[in-house]
């Protein structure tokens, strides 16, 4: 069962559920997984460089 809110509809997802960016501990597999599962994936950055 979905629950729409206003997070699931500004940014298209099913459930309104975002996986917190964890640079270093949270990777793209992790983020896939919740992306796929309908959530919100993210990736951290924190510790990454530009370059
Ligand atoms: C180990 C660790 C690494 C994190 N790395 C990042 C990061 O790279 N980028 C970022 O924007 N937030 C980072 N955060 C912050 C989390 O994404 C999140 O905003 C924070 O834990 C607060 O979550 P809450 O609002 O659910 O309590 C990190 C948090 C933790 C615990």
């Amino acid at each position: 069962m979905a629950l729409s809110t206003r997070f699931t509809e500004l940014f298209g997802v099913r459930h309104p559920i975002a996986l917190a960016p964890m640079g270093g501990s949270a990777g793209g597999a992790l983020a896939a997984a919740v992306s796929r599962g309908g959530g919100f994936g993210m990736l951290g950055a924190g510790t990454g460089s530009a370059r």
